[in-house]
């Protein structure tokens, strides 16, 4: 039986699991604040909090109602806006009415409650902070710079807040109704349920595409959640690899200590995955398994040539994630089979990651190409190589002639234009929604200096690639 808190009450539903958070609020609940836009993740009106309890704290994140099954919200705290209302508009609702934030107020309750989980959150204090808090969310009547200015007055009150995520102050300060102070309590003295074996359950993650891609079909689904699932999120280093259980979601690994120390640029290169609440919720796991072609993080682990541990009752078995992709949407995975974990090999100090992303917008868009590299240097040479790139093909693609090509190659111009015209045998586009097939050749070409262009300034130029080219 699933159970959590709905605002100030005990729930346990009696509908079908897959039912969407959102339905149950507004139908179920008859709590209408929480708004239905596009149901597709894309608008952000169906915003919601939700809490959980992660190794001891209780840590609050955004996430659409939309695209959130019942089952993931066992054992936690769903916070839609009257969970936050108090008699008085709280500080954000102030700032948003103040600075002419809203007008139609179709689109204000999901800015109220991004921000209020800004405001809890332990994101730095600032205003670009609190405007990536509302990267999720769409207004067709501001023109946002009245919500810019109201997130960045959130920012400044933000300042004052304790180091620690500290409930009192947040309820001193009116951001929250008093009954959050015994949230984790409450939490706390909820059963886990019990461990239950997946059979003929439909796995979820974060279902943030299995519910774009069939919502009916999921609200009648019985559904297994990975997300759930602690020991599937857990993110470690042991003899010189990088373990990461199926379940972590975009978030926690942008947010783990290990990985920033690993991929300084972690946090810019994650920002460019869909946007905060999606990426609060898209687990590792789905974005593998729903193979889509330019899915960002296979991108990136493709490029750290990473290995999956595919597990199946008792058994397990490894494939590399270059090898897990055979068809369009066909995979190396058994019916009963999933995906347990990633890992892939610590880089050494003398390797280098990047990771590209074109898109027809920078934030809340997919990928018209992507593309990641790790070079391994000595001095100005190339030891060795690993390159992926999405949306060229019916697969993401592991760049495997292109990478050998490099290795042992002195790092120039010349080198590089020689490799990007290697790499354009690699790849078949095909001309879609988000391209000509020779536009996406143009992208990758582009992608593939810019790695270099970032990488090692020092070596390459502009300047040289285009003299390279016309020589
Ligand atoms: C608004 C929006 C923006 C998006 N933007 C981006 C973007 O910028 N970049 C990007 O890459 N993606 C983007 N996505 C797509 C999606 O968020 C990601 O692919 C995400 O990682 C999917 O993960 P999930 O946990 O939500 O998958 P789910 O929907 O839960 O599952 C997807 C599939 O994987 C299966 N599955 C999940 N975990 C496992 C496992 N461990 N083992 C076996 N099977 C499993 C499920 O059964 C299902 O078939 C976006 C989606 C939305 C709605
Ligand atoms: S309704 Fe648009 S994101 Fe959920
Ligand atoms: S105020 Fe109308 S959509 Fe934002």
């Amino acid at each position: 039986m699933v159970q959590f808190i709905l605002n100030n009450q005990e729930v346990q539903p009696k509908l079908a699991v897959g039912t969407t958070i959102l339905d149950f609020i507004r139908y179920h609940k008859h709590l209408k604040g929480t708004k239905i836009g596009c149901r597709e993740g894309d608008c952000g009106a169906c915003t919601v909090l939700v809490g959980e309890l992660i190794e001891g704290d209780l840590r609050y994140q955004s996430m659409t109602s939309c695209l959130m099954p019942l089952e993931n919200a066992h054992g936690k705290h769903i916070v839609s806006v009257e969970g936050i209302n108090q008699n008085t508009l709280s500080p954000i609702q102030q700032a948003i009415v103040e600075e002419g934030g809203t007008q139609c107020g179709f689109c204000t309750i999901g800015f109220v409650m991004s921000l209020t989980g800004f405001a809890m959150n332990s994101e730095t204090a600032n205003s670009e902070n609190a405007i990536a808090a509302i990267d999720g969310n769409i207004c067709r009547c501001t023109g946002y710079k009245s919500l810019e200015r109201a997130a960045a007055r959130i920012s400044e009150m933000k300042k004052g807040k304790p180091e620690a995520a500290d409930f009192n102050w947040l309820v001193q300060e009116g951001f929250l109704p008093a009954y959050f102070k015994d949230i984790k309590a409450r939490l706390e003295a909820f059963s886990a349920k019990d461990k239950i074996t997946i059979g003929t359950k439909k796995i979820v993650g974060g279902g943030t595409d299995l519910y774009v891609q069939r919502p009916e079909e999921m609200a009648k689904t019985e559904l297994h959640s990975f997300l759930n699932d602690a020991g599937l999120r857990t993110i470690n280093e042991q003899n010189g690899h990088v373990y990461i259980g199926a379940a972590a979601t975009a978030e926690d690994i942008r947010s783990n200590p290990l990985m920033q120390k690993i991929f300084p640029n972690l946090r810019e290169h994650m920002k460019l995955v869909s946007s905060t609440p999606i990426r609060n919720m898209a687990t590792i796991g789905g974005n593998f398994v729903n193979a889509s072609p330019i899915g960002d993080m296979t991108i990136f682990f493709l490029a750290l040539d990473a290995t999956l541990l595919l597990t199946k009752d008792d058994n397990s078995r490894i494939v590399k994630l270059r090898h897990f992709y055979k068809a369009y949407k066909q995979l190396d995975l058994e019916a009963d089979e999933h995906v347990e974990q990633l890992y892939f090999k610590t880089p050494p100090a003398n390797a280098l990651f990047n990771f590209e992303k074109v898109c027809k917008r920078t934030h809340l868009d997919i990928a018209s190409v992507n593309s990641a590299c790790l070079i391994f240097t000595k001095g100005d040479i190339i030891t060795g190589a690993h390159l992926s790139a999405g949306g060229l093909a019916a697969t993401p693609k592991y760049l495997a002639q292109t990478a050998l090509f490099l290795a042992g190659k002195q790092i120039n111009a010349e080198v590089l234009f020689a490799a990007s015209q290697l790499i354009q045998t690699e790849v078949s586009p095909i001309s879609d929604a988000r391209g000509s097939a020779e536009y996406k050749r143009l992208l990758l070409r582009q992608l593939f200096y810019a790695h270099f262009l970032k990488l090692f300034p020092g070596k390459v130029s502009l300047a040289s690639l285009t003299q390279a080219k016309n020589s």
